[in-house]
């Protein structure tokens, strides 16, 4: 019997988008929808891990024998992902994470007057970034959501955040990035390699992308 590429390795994933509330009936997000993300989670379990899965709000089935952790804000994703990603061999953050939240959060709703509503916003917390810093024998995988400079941008992520590797979609692209049924990836490895995989199906974009994950770890 041929074994299984992840076998037994616990992998992490993350997808969705996060929300950001700035009253108690509106807020921030993107167009995530989590399909990249639940892919890789299901494919991973296919090829034999140990898989969680840290979800923002989407409205997909999870893949039967994973573990689900289910979470809303930035925040709540960055504790989720510190507090598991301990005995993890890979971590893929594939979330679509809110860059920026309200400065205040409102109690009650807001009431609609005359005036115009400015929103302040500050930063949130950079999880990749901060697992970067905290990594020690994980495989660390990001994604790269651009919409030009697709290799400069992502060859910086891959340096700035420390890791292995670095998804890369432009998400202008038609049939690529948020919401689509496909994906068209190109993986730079830290390496300097670069390797354009072509426009696949999620389910087969994820099963291609962990092949080549499972050759980074020793
Ligand atoms: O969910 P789908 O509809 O299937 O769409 C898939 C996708 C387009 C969301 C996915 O393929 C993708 O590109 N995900 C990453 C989107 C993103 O936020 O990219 P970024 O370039 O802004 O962030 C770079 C990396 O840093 C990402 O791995 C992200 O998870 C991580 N990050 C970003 C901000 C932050 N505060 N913390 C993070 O960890």
């Amino acid at each position: 019997e041929e074994k299984l590429l992840l076998h037994n390795k616990k992998v992490l994933i993350t997808a969705g988008p996060t929300r950001e509330l700035v009253d108690p009936v509106r807020y921030f997000t993107n167009f995530s929808s989590g399909k990249m993300g639940y892919a890789i989670a299901k494919a991973a379990k296919k090829m034999g891990a140990e898989v969680t899965l840290i979800t923002g709000p989407t409205s997909l089935e999870v893949p039967s024998g994973v573990t689900v952790k289910r979470v809303v804000s930035t925040q709540e994703m960055h504790d989720a992902v510190m507090e598991e990603f301990h005995n993890q061999d890979i971590v893929i953050k594939c979330a679509a994470v809110a860059d920026y939240k309200p400065a205040v959060r409102y109690e009650s709703k807001m009431k609609k007057n005359k005036q115009d509503w400015h929103i302040e916003m500050e930063k949130t917390v950079d999880i990749l970034e901060s697992l970067g810093q905290k990594k020690e024998h994980q495989v660390l995988v990001g994604f790269a959501a651009e919409t030009n400079n697709l290799e400069e941008y992502a060859r910086r992520k891959l340096e700035k955040k420390n890791l292995d590797l670095v998804a890369a979609n432009d998400v202008s692209k038609e049939g690529s990035g948020f919401g689509s049924e496909t994906n068209e990836l190109v993986l730079f490895g830290k390496d300097g390699t670069k390797k354009v995989l072509p426009l696949v199906s999620k389910d087969k974009a994820a099963e291609m992308l962990l092949t080549e994950v499972s050759e980074l770890l020793d």
